[in-house]
């Protein structure tokens, strides 16, 4: 593995290397993806194996330009054209019908292919230098926490990847938003980094997918992902000081008043306060580095306070939620 900077000259190396069928992990504005060019099946193999992930679960392709997605997907369903406007380049990523040159490894055989256009100016340099559409997961092993920094790539896969692209830190810190446009009525299949609430504004029937009526469609939706290797137990909005957890415990709470209550607790070896203001923005940009800190620190029990159910608050509570011991 090498790590390459983003000067021009680095970024033409990264370009070059998913043109030559290598992986190479670049930053968006969301989080750290594992890049490979999208019509080379040899590489999209070898994004599955790098992240010992099950073949079923489909990438998401990025492209460099918002009208790029035409290369990959129909964007005549209704709302394709007008979400692609107002919100890319941006953290939405949309599930349409694929055309038939995209090779199915990269949808798992699905009719259908998730697409999105990041706002990350190095990601989409890389993506438009290499000429190809860039079929990118999340730079994790499977089932792990995603990266929101180059560090992070490299401790989880530094030794199975080609190049990393260090591009500091990912502003949004949560995963895109994954709108399914494939079914009547539109749905989201994983909260993310647009909040549902500006979705909504241009899909007005958009139906929200509810874990607890509906079972998985999207693999993502597994309610074991972005696991921590330490039990995280998640508990209701203001529940942190109320705990009596074991051992060395660390809790992550949102706002500086769920903080001061679990300091005076005292049964805290570590307190993360995720947004003293109680912004879920910046809440959401803080979450995977909080939990990867946490996690390498070895607490014997992570507790953590779910958010308001706004916003990015969603997003956030979903993540939390799949780390957490059911
Ligand atoms: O922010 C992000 O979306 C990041 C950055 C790198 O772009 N990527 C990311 O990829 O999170 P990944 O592979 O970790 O998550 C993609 C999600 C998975 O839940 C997958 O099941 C779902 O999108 N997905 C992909 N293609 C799909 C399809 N055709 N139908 C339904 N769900 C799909
Ligand atoms: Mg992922």
């Amino acid at each position: 593995m090498e790590l390459l900077s983003t000067s021009a000259r680095d970024l033409e190396r990264a370009a070059e290397a998913i043109r030559d069928g290598l992986l190479v992990a670049i930053p968006t504005e969301t989080v750290y993806g594992l890049g490979a060019d999208a019509w080379n099946r040899v590489a999209l193999a070898r994004v599955f194996e790098a992240k010992r992930r099950p073949s079923f679960d489909p990438l998401i392709v990025h492209v460099s330009e918002p009208d790029g997605a035409s290369e990959v997907a129909d964007l005549s369903v209704p709302y394709a054209k007008t979400l692609s406007e107002r919100f890319w380049p941006g953290p939405l990523t949309m599930v349409l019908p694929k055309l038939d040159r995209v090779p199915d490894l990269a949808t798992s055989g699905l009719p259908t292919v998730a697409v999105r256009c990041p706002a990350n100016a190095v990601a989409r340099e890389i993506i438009r230098r290499s000429g190809v559409p860039v079929a990118a997961p999340s730079a994790n092993p499977f089932g792990y926490l995603s990266p929101t920094r180059a560090e992070h790539v490299v401790a989880q896969l530094g030794g199975r990847v080609d190049f990393i692209v260090d591009g500091g830190r990912c502003p949004v810190g949560v995963e895109s938003t994954v709108l399914d446009l494939s079914s009547e009525p539109p749905l989201v299949l994983r909260p993310g980094g647009l909040p549902v609430e500006l979705i909504a504004e241009v899909v007005p029937g958009v139906q929200v997918f509810d874990r607890a009526t509906t079972s998985p469609r999207a693999p993502g939706q597994l309610p074991s992902h972005y696991a921590p290797s330490r039990p995280l137990y998640l508990v209701p909005f203001g529940g942190v000081s109320g705990i009596e957890p074991r051992g060395r415990a660390a809790a992550i709470c949102f706002g500086a008043e769920s903080a001061r209550a679990a300091e005076r607790h005292g049964h805290w070896s570590r307190i993360v306060d995720l947004s003293p203001s109680r912004d879920a923005v910046e809440a959401a940009a803080a979450l995977f580095d909080a939990l990867h800190e946490l996690d390498a620190a070895g607490f014997d029990e992570l507790w953590a306070e779910r958010l308001p159910d706004l916003g990015l608050g969603l997003a956030v509570n979903d993540r939390l939620y799949k780390a957490s011991v059911k």
